[in-house]
């Protein structure tokens, strides 16, 4: 079975719609919905926005129903100009760069608890959702995915997270459903399809690309199913 995790309604909604036999069940007020797509099994969660959310939701998802692998999915705001409305990025590894103990002489965006920085996505999983996106002629970028408690807007976050972490795309799940994975030793992957430009010149129209974007992601999520 695979677990697939969103953060919104939005980025769910159109994968729900293609699932058979779906059965519900709430958890730690997190809504589960198993059922099978595209012949896959396969165990869905909307889990909120933010990092302790996806967190929450990953853990339970784990916990209930033992996937094989867990995806994030959903939509990010870009970090390079490689990426555009409507591209995907695929995480190599997740980040938080809103973790910081640097204070106390540890290097920024260090997760202590595991010495990590750097989570990294599962090889495999990594492989299988580029193949998915190049048969669908979408173009995807892989690397690393920086996730935090806010909505990136400005050109100086934009700039901090870039030439900290050298990530992608940036969000507010991706890294939490990592750690969250990486712990309980469960392969994880994020993609995002991109929505905002991430430094307050787009994000008035985040809502119309936000819509755009998360049907890019369930687009490929369908192909990767069906592979
Ligand atoms: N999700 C989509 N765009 C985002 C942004 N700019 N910052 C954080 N999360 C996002």
């Amino acid at each position: 079975m695979i677990g697939i995790i969103a953060a919104m309604n939005v980025e769910m909604e159109g994968l729900r719609a293609h699932m058979e036999n779906p059965v519900s069940e709430t958890v730690s007020g997190v809504t589960f919905v198993r059922g099978t797509i595209a012949g896959r099994e396969v165990v869905t969660a909307v889990c909120g926005i933010g990092k302790v959310f996806a967190a929450l939701c990953a853990q339970t998802m784990i916990l209930r129903y033992a996937p094989e692998a867990v995806i994030n999915t959903g939509v990010a705001g870009t970090l390079t100009n490689e990426l555009t409305i409507g591209n995907l990025a695929v995480s190599s590894c997740v980040v938080q760069h809103d973790m910081d103990t640097s204070a106390i002489g540890d290097p920024v965006g260090l997760i202590s608890g595991i010495n990590k920085i750097e989570i990294p996505a599962d090889r495999t999983l990594i492989r299988r959702l580029c193949a998915a996106a190049q048969a669908i002629g979408v173009r995807a970028l892989t690397g690393c995915i920086a996730s935090g408690d806010q909505f990136v807007a400005s050109p100086g976050r934009k700039t901090f997270i870039t030439d900290t972490f050298s990530a992608i795309a940036c969000e507010m799940e991706g890294a939490a459903v990592g750690q969250v994975c990486y712990v309980n030793q469960v392969p994880f992957c994020v993609l995002r399809a991109i929505s905002d430009s991430a430094d307050g010149s787009s994000h008035m129209d985040y809502p119309v690309f936000a819509q755009m974007a998360a049907e890019q992601s369930v687009r490929l999520l369908l192909t990767f199913l069906q592979g």
